[in-house]
């Protein structure tokens, strides 16, 4: 396995490439052929606190979608707060910009669902009681020619398509927060039923900012659902297993628990492994999360602009709100990817 900083010390990886204008010039019109695959991170402070962030996300790439070749959106997942009606209303707002002009996927997290309470006492988690689908219901994109599917007539689980230059086909199979083993095995038949196309896996828990999956020992997943799967038994039961998976993106996880939870924007809202799976692919695995930075995370999303020609993903990190691109090493990094 290699993670980021052996990519940067070896060389194998181009990281915060120098060369780069911070703007990225997307414009070559006479280069090489390229798309740009647009990931939001957790959008849950913008729809609890700051909406119109949300929105100025989801309108930037509706706006230059073209320009960029956006052909899909991803989400990581806790999409709200607090699942409260107020905060769901506020996301159907903002993905109306969407709506009808870029196909996109979502994600629930944690903070998607809700909790028991006894006494004013927290209890448990509870996987139903999430709103996702009386707002973001299968229904609703049924009719849309990119929508793959879904488990259980929920949008807990789903699977989406789009295609890109040179005829390559790609899968988004977006899996549940902390995956029940059932899950995980409907995806596993999602993707044996599609062995010509290259699958992106999205789910909201999986690698922690030290460059390592979410394991035992880890209080990201096991906190919530003891019973079901973390970053590390999803890899050994299922991404590894795949030989068209090559991505996995995942949120969650903003805070270094390894120093008291003081909040140190270098290293504690990424992270980046990539390990071989089974049939000897190259799985890139890849955490984004800005949600502590200020207003709920500055509205900073990932572009990630895949050029077959070059066997490369260069993935970028740029907020619409800010107008500003994060060009430190571990927000701006290159990626090998065989396409050819
Ligand atoms: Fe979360």
């Amino acid at each position: 396995m290699i993670n980021r900083r052996q990519f940067i010390r070896g060389g194998v990886l181009t990281a915060g490439a120098t060369a780069l204008a911070p703007n990225w010039v997307y414009a070559q019109k006479d280069g090489p052929e390229y798309f740009t695959l647009a990931v939001l991170p957790d959008t849950q402070n913008y729809s609890y606190r700051h909406p119109d962030i949300y929105t100025g996300q989801t309108r930037w790439l509706k706006e230059n979608a073209e320009k960029y070749r956006i052909p899909f959106v991803c989400h990581e997942g806790d999409i709200v707060q607090n699942n409260d009606l107020f905060e769901w209303e506020r996301a159907v707002v903002s993905h109306k910009e969407l709506d009808g002009n870029l196909p996109y996927g979502l994600n629930v997290g944690n903070h998607d669902f809700s909790w028991t309470w006894f006494n004013g006492k927290r209890g448990e988690m509870i996987r139903d009681v999430c709103r996702i689908d009386q707002f973001f219901p299968p229904s609703k994109f049924e009719k849309e020619s990119w929508w793959g599917g879904c488990f259980e007539n929920r949008n807990h689980n789903s699977y989406q398509y789009f295609d890109a230059p040179g005829g390559l086909k790609f899968l988004v199979l977006n899996i549940e927060f902390a995956p029940r083993d059932v899950a995980l095995d409907w995806g596993t038949a999602i993707i044996k039923k599609h062995p010509d196309h290259r699958v992106i896996v999205v789910t909201h828990a999986y690698m922690d900012n030290d460059d390592t999956r979410l394991g035992d020992g880890d209080r990201g997943v096991k906190l919530y659902f003891p019973d079901d799967n973390d970053g590390d038994s999803m890899w050994e039961k299922f991404v590894r297993k795949h030989k068209n998976i090559f991505l996995v993106l995942s949120g969650h996880i903003c805070k270094d628990s390894r120093n008291n939870f003081k909040f140190d924007t270098s290293y504690t809202e990424t992270g980046l492994l990539t390990s071989k799976g089974d049939h000897g692919n190259d799985v890139h695995q890849i955490l984004a999360d800005y949600q502590k930075r200020p207003n709920g995370g500055d509205g900073f999303l990932r572009l990630m602009r895949f050029t077959p020609e070059k066997n490369e993903i260069d993935v970028r990190t740029y907020s619409p709100f800010k107008d500003e691109w994060l060009t430190a090493s571990h927000n701006q990094f290159t990626l090998s990817y065989s396409m050819t």
